[in-house]
């Protein structure tokens, strides 16, 4: 079969009542199925322990979306050794039949969209849009992946070595071995799909870790990937505790690769961790780590200052903060700084807050310590800004935010440095646009930024000067689409390792250089 060229997946329209309708549907469905035990999935074992996750709603707390099994060491030990058996068989499955498998897979998530984006309107809070555009992003992962790995088995056609007399040189990635997988619950299906399929479709086996709040969605795409026959023991699925589970399996002599996506504390530890050798051990393992943000939005006096403001207000309060691509920050300049935080204000009053069943613009955050933290950092704000708008919880029966900016917040505070992962937008004044790139840059963090003008020379000098690895212009710094801006930032935001683009699978591979004397 012919494989058609890489294309996005259509986003739906849900002014059309149609599609509206289709997901109310799809909600009622998953409703219908709430509550059950999901077990570990180890080779050809589905294991339920004692001991469980309760994943919760956090729109309504009292609403269990499922019972996940947990797993211990000895169970991760087990997992370990089913996927190092695996590998064996695995990586002699040609590369185009693992790829197979990811086709496969899109289109079957693709036939499904809506029950997978209602899981996770259930469980991790996400509005409709929020959720259509994880499953459309989790489905072009599986897409672009696929076609990457054929695409590397060709580079000696696409990528010739120099020609030599008498030698005949071919280059060929091959798999690393068994990877364990860590992934966020921000993007809990996009993120944990990408990060496992390419692994997998580069020929490794895994110890998929999802995180602790969305593990049921993340046991739905396994589920998927069962059903569409990928063997047994590639994916191998064990939620449990990142300190227990994490922790053992970074310090295993045998992982031979971990892939992270999560918090800089977190990402940190594991790059620590993970660069001890223990005994038996034979190689370096290779950490992909994708970490925090502070990402930020600068607006000159020539920008069109409401493109601005929705821009500043949709990057801030998408998914009420939780991407590490969230413009928290914003820095104006002081012409226009006024006319903006006016615009800013208005546009935030204008954000709901509501059950995402009910497609409210904002909704829950994802649990009591993130709801605690937040309103934590709300609370330093009011020492540090002044507040705007919100400035405290919301009602409702889960872990409501009140959209909240403060205004006149200098460089240096802590709401300006900090990682805050919630709806907290903090807006700096900046007397020209130089000193607001300045302001933009001055972080440890450097993932996603915007810059808005129109004047071109201005334009080009942000494009060289902003630094981070998603840099936009006149958009917002969120959404990044797979295989159109490959997504991964600098400094403590991680290792930049471009996910959704075509470096990305050489960070599953080694390179083998094979030179034959004719
Ligand atoms: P987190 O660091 O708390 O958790 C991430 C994962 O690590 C989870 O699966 C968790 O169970 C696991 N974990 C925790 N301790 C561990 C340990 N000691 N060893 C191994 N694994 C362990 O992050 P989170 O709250 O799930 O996600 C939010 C964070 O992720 C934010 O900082 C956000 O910016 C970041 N993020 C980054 C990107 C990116 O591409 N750069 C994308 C999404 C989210
Ligand atoms: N890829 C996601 C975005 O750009 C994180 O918003």
């Amino acid at each position: 079969t012919t494989i058609t060229p890489y294309a996005n997946e259509p986003f739906t329209d849900f002014s059309l009542e149609e599609n509206r309708k289709a997901m109310e549907a799809a909600i009622a469905k998953v409703k219908s199925e709430l509550g059950r035990t999901h077990p570990l999935h180890i080779g050809t074992e589905k294991i339920v322990t004692e001991a469980k996750i309760t994943s919760i709603n956090p729109g309504n707390v009292d609403e269990v979306i499922g019972y996940v099994s947990k797993a211990d060491q000895a169970l991760a030990e087990k997992a370990m050794n089913v996927a190092l058996e695996t590998f064996e068989s695995w990586k002699k499955v040609p590369a185009r039949e693992r790829a197979e498998y990811l086709f496969k897979a899109a289109k079957l998530m693709r036939e499904r969209k809506h029950e997978f984006s209602a899981t996770m309107i259930l469980e991790s809070g996400k509005n409709y849009v929020e959720a259509d555009v994880d499953t459309a992003e989790a489905i072009d992962f599986m897409e672009f992946y696929a076609r990457e790995i054929i695409r590397l088995g060709r580079i000696n056609e696409t990528q010739p070595l120099a020609k030599i007399p008498g030698e005949d040189n071919n280059i060929s990635y091959i798999p690393l071995g068994v990877g364990v997988i860590i992934p966020p619950w921000n993007f809990p299906l996009a993120i944990c799909v990408g990060m496992t399929t390419a692994a997998v479709v580069s020929g490794n086996t895994v110890l998929l870790k999802p995180a602790s709040t969305t593990p049921v969605i993340a046991h739905k795409f396994v589920s998927l990937m069962e059903e569409v026959g990928l063997p047994a023991g590639v994916i191998n699925f064990i939620p449990g505790s990142g300190a227990e589970v994490g922790d053992y399996l970074t310090t295993h002599p045998k992982t031979r690769f971990i892939s992270f996506t999560g918090s800089k504390e977190v990402g940190l530890r594991i790059n620590r961790l993970a660069a001890e050798t223990a005994p038996g051990q034979i190689w370096i393992k290779r950490v992909v780590a994708e970490m925090g943000g502070k990402d930020g939005i600068v607006v000159d006096e020539t920008a069109d200052l409401d493109a601005a403001a929705q821009g500043i207000v949709a990057s801030a309060f998408g998914f009420q903060g939780q991407k590490c691509s969230a413009g928290s920050r914003a820095f104006i300049v002081e012409s226009v700084y006024d006319e903006v935080v006016a615009k800013v204000e208005k546009l935030v009053q204008g954000l709901k807050v509501g059950l995402p069943e009910q497609n409210f613009a904002a909704g829950p955050v994802i649990d009591k310590t993130s709801y605690e933290k937040i309103l934590e950092y709300i609370e330093i704000g009011k020492g540090e800004g002044r507040l705007l708008a919100g400035g405290g919880k919301a009602e409702g029966n889960g872990y409501y935010i009140q959209p909240t900016v403060f205004v006149d917040v200098p460089g240096k505070a802590r709401i300006m440095q900090e990682e805050i992962f919630g709806p907290v937008l903090a807006i700096g004044k900046a007397k020209d646009y130089q000193e607001a790139i300045a302001l933009y840059n001055d972080t440890e963090f450097g993932l996603t930024g915007s810059f808005y003008s129109t004047n071109e020379e201005r334009i080009a000098e942000a494009l060289d000067t902003m630094h981070c690895g998603n840099l936009y212009v006149n958009r917002k710094c969120t959404g990044a689409l797979v295989g159109v801006h490959p997504f991964g930032g600098f400094n403590m935001s991680g290792t930049d390792s471009k996910a959704g683009g075509y470096d990305y699978l050489l960070l599953f591979t080694q390179a083998k250089l094979t030179s034959r004397k004719l």
